[in-house]
């Protein structure tokens, strides 16, 4: 399955993965009890989380994706955000979820964050599957961490090394 030259190596298996957004589904839906969540995916890394959480979430649910960039390119991040693709469901008055696949310098999820409050969203809360806190520039908090991972580089269930791997049904570190 992997490309020439690389190898994945498996970090956390699909049952694990399975058990906590399980968790994390409950945790959710007793949070919410009596209300209503709008869970918003940030594609395309989160995509199959968001799929999976929202099943296991027993309070009605409304799901959208967007889809963001970091401003300008190379590894310094200006920690501007772009929005490439936005919601169609509007926001105000919500319960708004963001969904991410990893938190890694905190810059998308800072950004959304704000930028949620200020659509006069009823709340905003994060929920990120992964979370790489060695690699944080700002300090933002995640009210929802599936697991906590090392400053590696991590692909499946959603997450991409060049846009391979996402299949993966595990998270798997990439090993060259
Ligand atoms: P940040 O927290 O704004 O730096 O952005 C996190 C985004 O970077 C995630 O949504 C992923 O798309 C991507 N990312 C960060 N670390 C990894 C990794 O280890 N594997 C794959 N994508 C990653
Ligand atoms: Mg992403």
């Amino acid at each position: 399955m992997a490309e020439p030259g690389e190898t994945i190596k498996m970090m956390l298996p699909e049952e694990e993965l399975d058990r906590r957004i399980r968790e994390l589904g409950k945790e959710i839906s007793e949070d919410y009890a009596g209300e209503s969540v709008y869970l918003v995916g940030v594609l395309r890394g989160a995509a199959f989380f968001t799929c999976e959480l929202a099943k296991r979430i027993t309070v009605p649910v409304t799901i959208d994706f967007m889809s963001t960039s970091s401003y300008g390119s190379g590894t310094v991040s200006s920690g501007e955000v772009i929005i490439k693709q936005d919601v169609e469901i509007p926001v105000e008055g919500r319960n708004i979820i963001i969904c991410e696949d990893i938190i890694d310098s905190g810059n998308t999820l800072h950004c959304l964050l704000k930028l949620f409050r200020e659509r006069k969203a009823k709340s905003v809360k994060l929920c990120a599957l992964l979370d790489k806190p060695d690699r944080r520039e700002v300090d933002v908090k995640v009210d929802y961490t599936g697991f906590t991972v090392p400053d590696e580089f991590i692909v499946g269930y959603g997450l991409d090394y060049d846009q391979k791997y996402r299949n993966l049904p595990y998270i798997g570190v990439v090993e060259f």
